[in-house]
């Protein structure tokens, strides 16, 4: 949790823990119908969507969830011309509860989808991660989930240094090898003076 906001990750990889190829575009190999449905019904839920530029949901429905935008491109936060319910953000000019305070979002779950670097900023933070993985895809040279993630990293190692724990994986597409496990994180245990 950040204050009254827990934060909620979502991605689907590559077997080789990839989020999009070299070039940054995410290949048809890894979209998948069952796993866009579950992470549009998400959405619904999620009281704001953070994301960097290319990293838009896409959707009917999208038009109508507040988002936070990463970018660079501004001091701090700023509106975002092509997007009323959208604000421009620039973590080095402003913190999440004041960004999210500016979108008016007061409480809530503020749901993270990319790309790798906004993946990255999160990873200490995270109350849960769901992650999908297409066994079946592999894509040599991409992008990766974390920017940690490549060769001697998998996304499970990096959730787990960071303190997230899996849940039972699901199988959403058996025939396509599309699997979604929960890692969530464990609340820290209190201990009671005698
Ligand atoms: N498989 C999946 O689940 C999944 C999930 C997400 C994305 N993708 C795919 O991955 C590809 C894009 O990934 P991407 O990593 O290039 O994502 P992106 O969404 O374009 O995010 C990168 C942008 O975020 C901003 N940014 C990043 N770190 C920042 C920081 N510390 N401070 C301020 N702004 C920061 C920058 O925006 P400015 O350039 O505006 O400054 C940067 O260009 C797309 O093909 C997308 O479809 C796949």
């Amino acid at each position: 949790m950040i204050g009254p906001y827990r934060i909620e990750g979502y991605a689907i990889v590559s077997a080789d823990g990839m989020i999009a190829d070299g070039d940054g575009a995410m290949p048809d190999s890894i979209r998948n119908d069952a796993d866009q449905k579950f992470l549009q019904t998400e959405l619904d839920h999620a009281a704001v969507v953070i994301h960097g530029g290319r990293s838009h949901e896409g959707g009917p429905r999208a038009a109508r969830r507040k988002r936070l935008i990463v970018t660079r491109r501004v001091a701090s936060v700023a509106p975002d011309p092509s997007h009323p319910n959208a604000l421009l953000w620039n973590p080095a000019g402003a913190t999440l509860e004041e960004a999210l305070a500016k979108l008016d979002v007061g409480s809530g779950t503020a749901a993270i989808i990319g790309g790798t670097e906004v993946f990255g900023m999160f990873l200490p933070l995270y109350d849960a991660f769901h992650l999908t993985r297409a066994a079946f895809a592999k894509i040599p040279g991409g992008q990766p989930l974390f920017p940690a993630v490549g060769t001697y990293r998998t996304p499970a190692d990096a959730l787990a240094v960071h303190g997230l724990k899996p849940g039972a994986g699901h199988d959403i597409n058996a025939a396509a090898g599309v699997t979604l496990t929960t890692w969530t994180r464990e609340p820290p245990t209190t201990t009671r003076n005698s």
